[in-house]
């Protein structure tokens, strides 16, 4: 739908731009050169989507501007100092050509969405510095990325030096440029040959886990000082073990339980052996939190309910109380729990958003990715504050959204229920949003578009979506404008 350059203005050149709507002078604006000025977006009153405007001086509008007014209609909602504003990769999802694990095999095997493959994703092995460039040129001070497992160690009991210097390379590339690296020590992938003697259903996967850990703290612990162990055993262990949509493609709920209980161990066996190798350094696990929520106050659904949260959320909070620093989150939306006797596979139970909630685009299943929720990272946050009463990150926010109509208000409306959970007293550290640019969405494929920049995976040609300019201004100001309404 967007399709125009981005240029920045000075900060005064807009003081006399106002929202019809309130009056106000802009806190931020941004203009689309697809429509008429009068479709401006006003971000100092940001419940409603779109406002007409006027301007008291004409306007260009053959750009599209983003401008920031120097007067706001209220004093906007800081962070606490030195908060981390962030964007989040995966290995797999952005270097292109790793041939040697178990997620390249399921793509040529045609299993992901149209026959989609990664390919050479979004260039990253080659050249990840462009993108790094533009992270930069953002605002933004930190970046989340992953190694993959696969590179350092194809073989087991070979390494491959040339993968951790260009691992090196990348680090040094985020911190050069202002950026606080954190580092995903496994996200989703395997090398084949741990995947062939069983990947973490074999009880002796944690320690092998142990020896790529200890080698990668070795090897890049000089330049990187914040590690996430495991990306979202729990989304691992149901999407690969239960509903068989991604590699190895079982359904088997005993297995799901074994690879969750080893992928536990894995990170405490890592959580070891960082703080082992560099005390100061910070580890922690990543969580796909899942805010859920009955279908209706009947009792059978308000107690499956209940077990799904078991499930999906209290077993992690269980085992992640000791061995970590901080807690990662990864919140991105809210389930509809009913009870459900034709779902033995999902313990009876059905997820699900109603059709009057908003939701964003819709994925290979033909259901959206989920609900846009915002209070309910509000609700996370609180709950995770409350039982582990430790620092969080919340390492992954953001939704597909491949027309951008509802980012901007989705970043807003998200790092507003942040500020009001800091302001409830959690310990909120930073955010890192999915992602900096369209990447490989696993089974979803090219299919689902969560970038802050758009990417043509045919071309590699990126274009800065308006939400990336909006969450550049946000992580300049360390604020966001205040809403009128709450
Ligand atoms: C998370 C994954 C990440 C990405 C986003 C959309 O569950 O950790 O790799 O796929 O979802």
């Amino acid at each position: 739908m967007f399709n125009s350059r981005v240029k920045w203005r000075s900060l005064t050149d807009f003081t006399s731009i106002r929202c019809l709507r309130t009056q106000a002078h802009f806190a931020s604006a941004i203009y689309f050169e697809s429509h008429p000025i009068s479709h401006a977006w006003c971000a100092s009153c940001y419940t409603h989507r779109w406002h007409a405007i006027s301007t008291d001086t004409p306007m260009t509008t053959t750009e599209t501007i983003i401008a920031q007014a120097t007067q706001t209609v209220s004093e906007p909602l800081r962070f606490p100092p030195g908060f981390l504003w962030g964007t989040a990769t995966s290995a797999h999802q952005v270097e292109g050509n790793n041939r040697n694990n178990q997620w390249w095999v399921w793509e040529q095997e045609g299993r992901c969405w149209n026959g989609d493959v990664s390919g050479d994703a979004c260039g990253w092995w080659r050249d990840a510095e462009p993108d790094l460039d533009r992270a930069q040129a953002l605002g933004t001070n930190a970046h989340r990325m992953s190694v993959e497992w696969s590179r350092i160690q194809p073989e087991e009991g070979r390494w491959d030096d040339a993968a951790t210097r260009r691992y090196r390379e990348l680090l040094q590339g985020i911190r050069s440029r202002g950026m606080t690296p954190m580092v995903t020590l496994h996200h989703f992938t395997n090398p084949l040959w741990l995947e062939a003697q069983g990947g973490w259903l074999n009880p002796a996967t944690p320690q092998k886990f142990g020896r790529f850990v200890e080698r990668v703290v070795g090897e890049l612990g000089d330049l990187c000082e914040l590690w996430c162990t495991i990306n979202e055993p729990t989304v691992y262990a149901a999407l690969s073990y239960v509903l068989g949509h991604w590699p190895p493609g079982q359904t088997n709920v005993r297995a799901s339980l074994r690879v969750f209980g080893n992928m536990v161990r894995g990170h405490q066996i890592a959580a070891r052996i960082v703080h082992a190798n560099h005390p100061a350094h910070r580890v922690g696990i990543v969580h796909h939190k899942r805010v859920l929520d009955p279908a209706s106050p009947a009792k059978r659904d308000v107690l499956i309910t209940a077990l799904y949260d078991w499930v999906y959320n209290g077993r992690l909070f269980q085992v992640t109380r000791t061995h970590s620093d901080f807690f990662g989150m990864n919140y991105y939306s809210r389930d509809h729990v009913a009870f459900d006797p034709r779902a033995p596979l999902q313990m009876f139970g059905r997820r699900f958003t109603p059709d009057n909630f908003e939701q964003s685009d819709k994925g290979f299943l033909g259901v959206s990715f989920g609900e846009v929720y915002p209070e309910g990272l509000y609700r996370a946050l609180k709950r995770v504050h409350k039982h582990l009463k430790m620092p969080i990150y919340i390492t992954e926010t953001g939704l597909p959204d491949s027309d951008d109509d509802q980012r901007p208000q989705f970043i807003l409306n998200h790092l507003a229920a942040v500020h009001k959970a800091i302001r409830a007293g959690v310990d909120v550290r930073g955010v890192f949003l999915w992602s900096l640019v369209d990447n490989f969405e696993w089974a979803e494929g090219w299919g689902m578009r969560f970038g802050l920049y758009a990417m043509n995976e045919k071309t590699g040609e990126r274009r800065l979506r308006p939400s990336g300019a909006l969450y550049g201004i946000i992580a300049r100001a360390n604020a966001i404008p205040a809403p009128r309404h709450g």
